[in-house]
């Protein structure tokens, strides 16, 4: 039995393209070599008419421009202020029984109190009791007319505090989702070639402007290319590694980076509500919950924790176990510090006699464990491939455009191993929430936020399981590798 569990800031699609006996490392079988090409502007899709993916990229920016359209900053007064904006709960009580919901109307207001007369502000909403370790995050519905209807449900009973923080105004998400598709050039990348006993450096990237000679290495199957200024007198195939770096560049006005100082960042709205009393009362028990299977109808939020322990939504989690659920099974980890976490996890509760290269194997209950990890950025998966040992790959900084194209290939990839192998089992866990602290031009979380939305939209029609790991790392702590409250 297999279980792929993919991560999407990093995706690796060879792993995909072969067979059901994976090895490691990654062959090159087909990776293009070295094309050479001249022609600058070299661009994300050499193919000259729009393919198949192109069309499908279109067609799912389309959706995502009509989510988040142009919201121009003209002032300061004029973006959503969380102090001005006014928040009812409907319907109070003095007590609330477990399970009940409960509703919370937010006015949007800009910074001289006037309402806001569009929606597209990014809110989160949690709820939490920190002395039960119980948390939960609240459904946001938009009606895109400065009204938000924040809906909760009261999951346990004890004293619950509840929170909504404006992560950004309306005006600063149109800001960023404009700077995320401008320019290519927020990570640059740095070919390193041999030439006899010398090494040359040249810049490299996924789109490269320029008028000298390019390296073109491309993926045939999936027609994706990086390009490298091609050293004089050096052959394309020289080249050994590849370095990234952030470039420190942005493509927000100085009026709109104020948006996304620490102190305008995630500000809670609902300072002056007191703790809410849940009790128990005199309700049925709650009905037992039928148990999870891979790809059930996710509900919103995604479910609960109480004391520490993660309960689903839609279904119950029996406990397992790990021993047993592993026995005869083979498990690809693709991914982020979260798989790092996992593995860790892994090593500590389970006794793994062989771990090496990445690989985990356990001969005696027959189970083998094989995980990618991070080091640095890198554009493409297949880069990888040819570099030992840099592994990982963070969507966030660069093009909506490469995330797509990354998505769709995976996707192409996944369809045809669940025709050939129905058995394998394929988890996409979607990305952690971050920290609201620093570089939101580059590492906001609503650049995580487009990219699940695209994930569900490409997924939708594929028998994948998604973690929803954004609700997940709210529910937990809005921190982001949540293991300990
Ligand atoms: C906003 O839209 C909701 C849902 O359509 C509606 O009930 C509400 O009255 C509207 N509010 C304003 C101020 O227009
Ligand atoms: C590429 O570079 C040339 C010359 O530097 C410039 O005129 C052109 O606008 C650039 N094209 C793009 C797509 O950036
Ligand atoms: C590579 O080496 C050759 C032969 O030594 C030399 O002519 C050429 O200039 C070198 N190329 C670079 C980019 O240094
Ligand atoms: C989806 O995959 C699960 C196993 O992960 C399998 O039990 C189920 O039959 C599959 N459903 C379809 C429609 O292929």
């Amino acid at each position: 039995v297999l279980i792929f569990i993919i991560v999407f800031h990093f995706l690796f699609v060879e792993y995909f393209a072969k067979d059901t006996a994976l090895k490691l490392p990654i062959s090159l079988h087909h990776w293009n070599m070295v094309t050479e090409s001249s022609s600058p502007g070299a661009s994300l899709n050499p193919a000259a008419s729009p393919t198949e993916t192109e069309l499908r990229i279109s067609e799912i920016r389309e959706k995502l421009d009509q989510m988040i359209p142009p919201r121009p900053f003209t002032h300061v007064n004029s973006i959503t202020s969380a102090t001005h904006s006014t928040v009812t709960i409907l319907n109070p009580r003095d007590t609330y029984c477990r399970g009940d919901p409960l509703d919370i109307l937010l006015e949007a207001r800009d910074h001289l109190g006037h309402r806001k007369e569009y929606g597209g502000d990014f809110l989160r909403a949690r709820m939490s009791s920190p002395t039960l370790k119980a948390g939960a995050s609240g459904k946001v519905m938009d009606f895109n007319n400065g009204t938000y209807l924040v809906s909760f449900t009261l999951f346990w009973e004890g004293q619950v505090s509840l929170s909504l923080l404006l992560i950004h105004p309306s005006e600063g998400v149109s800001a960023l989702w404009r700077a995320r598709n401008q320019g290519y050039d927020r990570v640059i990348f740095t070919g390193q070639f041999i030439n006899g006993s010398t090494q040359v450096n040249t810049d490299c990237a996924l789109i490269l402007n320029s008028s000298t000679e390019l390296c073109q290495y491309l993926d045939a199957q999936d027609q994706e290319a990086f390009y490298c200024m091609r050293p004089q007198h050096v052959p394309c195939a020289a080249i050994i590694q590849m370095r990234s770096k952030n470039k420190e560049v942005s493509y927000l006005s100085k009026q709109e980076r104020t948006i996304f100082v620490r102190s305008n960042v995630g500000v809670e709205i609902m300072k002056n509500f007191n703790v809410i009393s849940v009790s128990k009362c005199n309700k049925d028990p709650v009905p037992l919950k039928e148990k999870c299977k891979p790809r059930m109808t996710s509900t919103i939020p995604s479910g609960h924790v109480w004391k520490k322990i993660w309960h689903p939504g839609p279904c119950s989690l029996a406990p397992i176990k790990m021993n047993e659920c592993l026995r005869g099974k083979s498990i690809y980890l693709l991914g982020d510090s979260t798989v790092r976490q996992w593995i860790e996890y892994f090593k500590s509760n389970i006794n793994i006699c062989k771990l090496q290269h990445q690989l985990a194997k356990d001969l005696d209950r027959k189970f083998n464990m094989q995980w990618k990890k991070k080091k640095t950025w890198l554009p493409l998966g297949w880069i990888i491939s040819l570099f030992k040992g840099i592994e990982y790959i963070h969507f966030r900084p660069l093009s909506m455009d490469i995330f797509f194209q990354r998505a769709l290939n995976t996707y192409k990839a996944v369809q045809p191993l669940l025709l050939r192998s129905p058995d394998i089992t394929v988890i996409i866990k979607t990305e952690n929430i971050r920290n609201m602290q620093n570089e939101l031009e580059r590492l906001s979380d609503i650049h995580s936020y487009s990219q699940y939305l695209a994930i569900t939209d490409i997924f939708q029609d594929l028998n994948v399981s998604i973690i929803d790991a954004q609700d997940i790392t709210i529910t937990y702590t809005n921190n982001i590798h949540p293991l300990i409250m």
